[in-house]
Formats: structure tokens, C-alpha cells, sequence
């Protein structure tokens, strides 16, 4: 299926068709492609951003940035996204969500299932990396809020909540009565999971979700979120710092430049098929990894030189 193995080093940057380990690259930008029977999931156009525009503090975080997520269906793409801090990843996912001050984009244009985003909406849900739960709600109410704006009966939304809570590997009865300030790093990402979940949102957008937990912890994680996001099919888009967890999660991995943030590289990943511990070690997992940290090395040379 695979083009042969490419021996990777960081004076050779592959070519698109080329594999290392468990990733094969694709080309940086979507080729020309006859339209699709169905519209892409989400899909930018030579977006640029530019905060403050026309001012004298003017700052352009992204430039440019073209890529499509195709509508696989029964089962949304997992886009991790990575590069170094400040490249605009933030922005980008903000674009999607389609909050201000981010949105809307200076020029290109940026598209939900064919049409041009104007707001947030319930087709997507987010999950940042400080924990997003409101302080003075039990984590039942915290994950039935969603449920409650939209006004879904009590009794209904309570029962939903308390399937996600033991979705996501928390207690129903010793957990549920809990305030976020009583829960554990990881607890808390798991409530912040579930209240997104919940939704069944199209688009999952996370920005470095398990930036703040131990690894064993983020491990964990990474392992339910898989599980979980098979169960909801959304395409998800996921931020991280982290090289080896973008490996284990994405499908597709964006790698971005300095900024103004320009999509560099993309590859493709084959899916996990073990947990994160056993994943991890293996040589062909390895092997992409540190292939990407190399390319992310070499492009903040090639960055620091312009
Ligand atoms: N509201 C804003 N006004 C002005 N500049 C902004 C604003 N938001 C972000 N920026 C700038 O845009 C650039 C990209 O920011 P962004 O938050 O998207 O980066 P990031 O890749 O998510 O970084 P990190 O990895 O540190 O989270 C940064 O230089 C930042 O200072
Ligand atoms: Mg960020």
C-alpha cells in the first residue's frame, strides 16, 4: 500500500508518497481535486489572519493556510495539529469554532460542510487546555449543561449526563455530586470531555486538552479519547505540543511553521490499534517521531535564518 520505507534524516525531508515508520507524507497543500459528492467537513482557503490589521500593532499569526478534511463516512477524521508556540494553531482552531477576535478571518475563506462559517454553533464543541467547567456546578450539572440550554427535560438530560460520566471513566455515584475543585487534573478533563461529548458536536476542536497531566495520566487519556471518538465519529481537531501524542492520535498530522504560521507538512498516520504504553515503544512509532522532531528542528533553523 505503502511506498517502500525512506531511510529519514533531518537533511532529507521526504517527498510526498514516502513513508517513515508509521506515517507517510502527504503534499503540503490539497492537489486539484474534481469537486466532492459531499462537501468537505471543513475546509480553508489561502486564510490569513491578521490581528489588529491596519494598525501600527498589526500582527499576521497565519498566512495562507490551505488544507481540506475530506467527510469520511461513519467515521470523522483525528487532525493533529503541531508546531512551535506562537505559529497561529490557536488561531486556526478558533477560526473553526468561529470566536472572535480570531474569527473572521482577515482574507480566504474558511468552510463547514460547505458553507462559510459565521458563528459558533452546536456542530462544534471545544476543550482547552485549562479546565473549562463551571466552579460553583456538580460535575452532573456541568456535563448536563449543554443539555440544558438547548432544554432538554430535566429528567432526561440528568440521565444522559450520568451515561457520560460513566463514559468517561468516572463514578456516577461517588463522582457526580463532586465540585470541579474536588477532582483531580485528569478528573477534570474527563468532565470537560463528557460535557462536549454529550452534544454528539460534528467537529471536536481541542487545544492541548492534556497539556496539565502527568503522562501516565495523559496516556490514559489518550486511550479513552480514542475509544470515545470511534463511538462518536466526529472529526476532531487536536492541538498538542506533544510529537508522540499526535503520532498515537491523528489520522493526519499538520505540522505548521513559525509564524506567520504556513502549513509545512502533512502526513498521514495509521491508526492506533494498541494503547498509548504498548504504541509508544515500538520502532516504526519511534521512527515517525522522531523524523517530525527532526523536520520541526530543521524548520526552526531554516526560520531563525530568514
Ligand atoms: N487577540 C489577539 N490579538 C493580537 N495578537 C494575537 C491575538 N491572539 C493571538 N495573537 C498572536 O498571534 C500569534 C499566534 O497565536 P496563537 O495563540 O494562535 O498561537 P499558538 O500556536 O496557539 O501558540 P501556543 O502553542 O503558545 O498556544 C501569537 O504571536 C499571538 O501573540
Ligand atoms: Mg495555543
Amino acid at each position: 500500500m505503502n511506498a517502500p520505507h525512506a531511510a529519514a534524516t533531518a537533511t532529507t525531508p521526504l517527498t510526498p508518497g514516502e513513508t517513515v515508520g508509521m506515517g507517510r507524507i502527504l503534499p503540503a497543500s490539497p492537489l486539484a481535486q474534481p469537486k466532492p459528492d459531499r462537501p468537505h467537513v471543513v475546509e480553508f482557503t489561502d486564510v490569513t489572519k491578521t490581528y489588529n490589521a491596519g494598525r501600527a500593532n498589526a500582527f499576521t499569526a497565519i498566512r495562507d493556510v490551505s488544507f481540506t478534511v475530506e467527510d469520511v463516512h461513519g467515521k470523522g477524521e483525528f487532525v493533529c495539529v503541531l508546531g512551535p508556540s506562537g505559529c497561529g494553531k490557536s488561531t486556526v482552531l478558533r477560526l473553526i469554532a468561529g470566536l472572535p477576535p480570531q474569527h473572521p478571518a482577515t482574507s480566504g475563506e474558511v468552510l463547514l460542510l460547505g458553507n462559510s462559517v459565521t458563528r459558533p454553533g452546536a456542530d462544534r464543541g471545544m476543550v482547552f487546555q485549562d479546565y473549562t467547567s463551571f466552579d460553583n456546578r456538580t460535575v452532573l450539572d456541568n456535563v448536563a449543561f449543554g443539555l440544558e440550554c438547548q432544554g432538554v427535560p430535566r429528567r432526561e438530560r440528568y440521565e444522559l449526563a450520568r451515561e457520560w460520566i460513566a463514559h468517561v471513566g468516572l463514578n456516577t455515584k461517588t463522582d457526580a455530586g463532586k465540585y470541579p475543585h474536588e477532582l483531580s487534573g485528569g478528573m477534570r478533563q474527563r468532565v470537560a470531555i463528557a460535557r462536549t461529548l454529550i452534544l454528539r458536536p460534528r467537529i471536536i476542536l481541542m487545544d492541548e486538552p492534556f497539556g496539565a497531566l502527568d503522562p501516565q495520566t495523559r496516556m490514559n487519556m489518550q486511550d479513552l479519547l480514542i475509544t470515545l471518538w470511534r463511538e462518536v465519529e466526529a472529526t476532531v481537531f487536536f492541538v498538542t505540543h506533544s510529537i508522540e501524542e499526535a503520532v498515537f492520535l491523528g489520522d493526519r498530522v499538520y505540522i505548521f511553521s513559525a509564524a506567520p504560521g504556513t502549513l509545512l507538512e502533512q502526513l498521514r498516520i495509521e491508526p492506533a490499534d494498541r494503547p498509548a504504553q504498548l504504541m509508544q515503544r515500538e520502532p516504526r512509532f519511534v521512527d515517525t517521531v522522531c523524523y517530525i522532531r527532526d523536520r520541526i528542528a530543521q524548520l526552526e533553523v531554516e526560520a531563525g535564518g530568514r
